[in-house]
C-alpha cells in the first residue's frame, strides 16, 4: 500500500469514528476534494443533498460544501446541528444578490413571482416564492402560472437555459459564478475539434452553454451527444457511457465522481482551471477539526427560516437527482 493510501486510511478511520461518536452524517458536494467525497456518507448535487438533509435523523449534519448549502440544510432540518467545516466557504454567485435587490423588483412587479436558484442566502430565499437547483429549474418554472411575470435569479446563464428550454419569458438577474462563467466558448470549440467523438456534458451555469447550442445549430456537434445537466445528472449519464469519452464543462471536482461511477469511461475537463476555491476550502484537516470541535455551527434566524422554508420545501418536492451513498 502506498503512503498516500495509508494516510487516507488513517485519516478516514478517524473521521468515521468521530462521526459515529457524534451521531453525525457527512454530506459532500460533487465539487469537493476526492478524499472528502470518498469519506462522506452521501455525495451528490445541491438537490440530492438537500433531500438527504431533510430526511436525515442524525443529530448532526456536517456539510462539506459551501455556506448556502449548509444554510439550506438548516432551513429544512432546524432541529439538527448543521456544521460547515470552514465558515469562509462562500459562493461568488450567491453574493451577487441581496434581499433588498429582490424586494425592489417585487415593488415594481407586485404580481410577479421570484424563482431563486439554491445558490442564494437564506435572506434572499425568504423573499422568494420558490427555489430551484440546476437539476429542476426547468420543471420549477413550468410549474408556475403562465400569466405571471417571473424574476429568475441570480444566474444569468442558467436563466437563459430555462428560457430556451421552456419558451417562457423571464426577467433575469445578471449574476454569474466566476468559475463557470470563465469556461469559454473558445475553449469548448477547441476541445470539441480535438475530440470529435466525445460526448459533451455541460453545466447550465457555464458561459459556454449558449455557444454549445450554436455549435449544435451549425451541425458542428451532434445533438444526441450534447447534454446540459446538473452535476448529479452528469453522474447518471457517465454510468451509461460505457467505454466512451466525455468532455466535462463544470468545476473539475465532479470528474472524481464520474470516474468512480464509470471507471471504463474517459472523462476530461473542458477547462482544467475551473476550480472553485470556496469548495476546496474544505480540506481533510478542516473536516477532522469540524468533527472534533463542532465547528462551525450554522444558524438561520427563525423568522427568516420560516419564510425561506416554503420556497425550499417546494424545491425539494420537484424533479429528481441521484445521490451516491456509502
Ligand atoms: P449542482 O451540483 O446542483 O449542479 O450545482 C452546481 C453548483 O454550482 C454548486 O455550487
Ligand atoms: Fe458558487 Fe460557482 Fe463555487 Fe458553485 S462553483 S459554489 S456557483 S462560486
Amino acid at each position: 500500500m502506498n503512503q498516500e493510501a495509508q494516510s487516507y486510511d488513517a485519516w478516514a478511520a478517524e473521521v468515521r469514528d468521530l462521526a459515529r461518536e457524534r451521531n453525525a452524517i457527512i454530506l459532500a458536494h460533487n465539487y469537493q476534494l476526492p478524499w472528502i467525497q470518498d469519506v462522506a456518507d452521501h455525495v451528490g448535487d445541491s438537490l440530492a443533498l438537500s433531500r438527504v438533509a431533510a430526511a436525515s435523523d442524525a443529530e448532526t449534519i456536517v456539510f462539506c460544501g459551501v455556506h448556502f448549502m449548509a444554510e439550506t440544510a438548516k432551513i429544512l432540518a432546524p432541529e439538527r446541528t448543521v456544521l460547515l467545516p470552514v465558515l469562509e466557504a462562500g459562493c461568488s454567485l450567491a453574493d451577487t444578490v441581496t434581499a433588498e435587490g429582490v424586494l425592489k423588483w417585487r415593488k415594481d412587479h407586485p404580481d410577479g413571482l421570484v424563482v431563486a436558484y439554491v445558490n442564494t442566502s437564506a435572506a434572499v430565499k425568504a423573499v422568494s416564492d420558490v427555489c430551484c437547483t440546476s437539476a429542476n429549474a426547468v420543471e420549477v418554472v413550468l410549474s408556475l402560472p403562465e400569466d405571471r411575470d417571473i424574476l429568475f435569479l441570480p444566474d444569468f446563464f442558467l436563466g437563459n437555459h430555462v428560457i430556451r428550454t421552456t419558451g417562457r419569458k423571464l426577467d433575469l438577474w445578471m449574476g454569474e459564478c466566476h468559475v463557470h462563467a470563465k469556461i469559454s466558448p473558445l475553449q469548448l470549440r477547441q476541445k470539441v475539434e480535438a475530440e470529435p467523438d466525445a460526448e459533451l456534458l455541460i453545466h447550465p451555469e457555464c458561459g459556454c452553454a449558449a455557444s454549445a447550442l450554436t455549435l449544435l445549430d451549425d451541425g458542428e456537434i451532434p445533438a444526441e451527444r450534447t447534454h446540459i445537466l446538473s452535476t448529479g445528472a452528469m453522474v447518471e449519464r457517465a454510468i451509461n457511457l460505457g467505454t466512451g469519452s466525455a468532455l466535462i464543462a463544470t468545476e473539475t471536482g465532479i470528474i472524481h465522481q464520474l470516474r468512480k461511477a464509470n471507471p471504463l469511461g474517459d472523462f476530461r475537463a473542458v477547462d482544467p482551471e475551473a476550480v472553485c476555491q470556496f469548495m476546496k476550502m474544505i480540506t481533510p484537516q478542516a473536516l477532522l477539526r469540524s468533527l472534533q470541535e463542532g465547528t462551525y455551527e450554522i444558524e438561520v434566524p427563525e423568522d427568516i427560516r420560516l419564510r425561506a422554508y416554503a420556497a425550499v420545501e417546494r424545491m425539494v418536492s420537484i424533479g429528481s437527482s441521484p445521490v451516491l451513498s456509502r
